[in-house]
């Protein structure tokens, strides 16, 4: 009887007869032997059939699996052979027998060269490919190592609803939908409920998709995108960054201690990750203002960095750079506002190297209930909305702070691809609602 296994496991089962459920991901081959690329969803392995072989074990089967079509699924039986020139994963299996299980024909994915258009309206073939899965995995890895810092550190999960009353990020980048004849919005971020978590369990967090109207079509731009939002209560901002770079320095290196095969599928130069050590700079908004001019970029007194400032500015650094005290016209209504200096507001962003700008966004909260109110008002949003929210600043209103990082903006640094979409199984963006 073979035996049950996959290609990740195959190693045990040399010179034992196995049997695996997989694809066909390429083949190569003459009238007499044929040499079968099977996929399992674990990895890839050489299936090496020959004619003389299968004949006796069923009539025609060697021609049918050598006329077998990409992505074609079976079941093969064969010998586990150990051979350190073996394609993918230095094992091969001597083809015994072979069940057909669908066979296809005209794959749309093929070796030649695919645009993005047609590659993205075949996403949910395109991720059988190698390099989507290995992002896919550093995708999990990053997830998993994301959750591993917090939950080993007393984070605990506090999940935000993502249908809403209200905005968190402005107005301009809301999804609207009809709750029972009244508004609602799609969440853009957990936070002001995180802030509630905070004052209750002291260290929270949430993770799940949260959603932006972005009109921009940028490489960095998901409408729906993931986020995790760790927020901490009796925390002041130089503890909100400590956290950023603690955090970052943490779950990257567990990345790198799992993710090093699927990184190397990616030609990732991982010395860049490797670098990823405290101290990060930290810089203040001036400061790197000053710095972006002094390099030739315009920037406007008082604006936001856009992406050319931001890409210049992390160029100039060898690891994430963190830049603090924002101009407070520019970030949102919940940041507070520096006391020695209230135009500017305890908000920082961390910014990756290789121009994969802004990854993380975060600071201390507003906790007066007084300037909280001007603020609310300030920004044309709706007080009745926000009640629930102030009484967090009526009822043992403490300092408190945390951050959000953009999933998709990390896991396309970690993985050196030039843009997000392909950091998420199904994209969607302002163009894109499909598949
Ligand atoms: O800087 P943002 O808007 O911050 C917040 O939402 C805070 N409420 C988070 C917090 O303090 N709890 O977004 C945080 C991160 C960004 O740094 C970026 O990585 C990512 O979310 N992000 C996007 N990713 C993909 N597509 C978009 N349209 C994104 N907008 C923000
Ligand atoms: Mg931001």
């Amino acid at each position: 009887m073979a035996i049950p296994a996959t290609v990740a496991t195959i190693a045990s089962y040399v010179d034992q007869e196995v049997e695996l459920q997989g694809w066909l991901y390429n083949k190569r081959g003459s009238g007499r032997i044929a040499f079968l690329q099977l996929r399992d969803g674990t990895g890839l392995i050489q299936c090496i059939a020959s004619k003389k072989d299968l004949e006796v074990v069923e009539e025609g089967l060697f021609q049918r699996l050598r006329k077998l079509g990409q992505e074609s699924s079976l079941v093969v039986r064969g010998m586990v052979r150990q051979d350190d020139r073996a394609p993918h994963c230095g094992h091969e299996i001597h083809v015994t027998g072979a069940h057909i299980v669908c066979p296809a024909s005209d794959y749309p994915i093929t070796k030649k060269e695919h645009g993005p258009a047609f590659l993205h309206d075949h996403r949910h073939l395109w991720f059988r490919s190698k390099r989507q899965q290995a992002i896919l995995r550093i995708r999990h890895l990053a997830i998993k190592a994301i959750r591993d810092y917090l939950d080993s550190r007393g984070y605990v999960l506090f999940d935000s609803p993502m249908l809403t009353p209200n905005a968190c990020e402005g107005t301009t980048t809301l999804f609207s939908t009809d709750y029972y004849g009244r508004p609602a919005y799609l969440t853009q971020s957990g936070q002001l409920y995180q802030e509630a978590g905070a004052l209750a369990l002291r260290k929270t967090y949430c993770f799940g998709p949260v959603f932006r109207a972005e009109k921009s079509d940028t490489r960095r731009h998901l409408t729906e995108f993931w986020m995790v939002e760790p927020e901490v209560a009796w925390i002041d901002f130089d503890g909100v960054m400590d956290l950023c770079e603690d955090f970052l320095v943490n779950v990257v290196a567990q990345v790198l201690e799992q993710g090093r095969p699927w990184l190397e599928e990616l030609e990732r130069d991982v010395s860049v990750l490797e670098r990823v050590q405290k101290p990060f700079p930290r810089i203040s908004y001036d400061d790197a203002a000053q710095a972006v001019r002094d390099m030739g970029i315009e920037m406007e007194e008082g604006d936001d960095f856009g992406s050319p400032q931001e890409t210049a500015l992390a160029n100039s650094y060898d690891r994430p750079v963190m830049v603090h005290r924002y101009p407070t016209a520019v970030k949102a209504f919940y940041m507070k506002e520096d006391p020695e200096r209230p135009e500017r507001c305890f908000g920082v962003d961390v910014l990756a190297p290789e121009g994969y700008g802004e990854i993380i966004g975060g600071g201390q909260r507003e906790d007066d209930l007084g300037v909280l109110v001007g603020k609310i008002e300030q920004h044309g949003l709706p007080m009745d909305a926000f009640e629930w929210y102030l009484d967090l600043r009526r009822f043992g209103s403490a300092p408190h702070g945390g951050f959000g990082l953009g999933v998709e903006r990390f896991v396309a640094w970690l993985c050196g691809v030039p843009h997000i979409r392909e950091c998420i199984p199904f994209p969607r963006q302002l163009d894109r609602l499909q598949p």
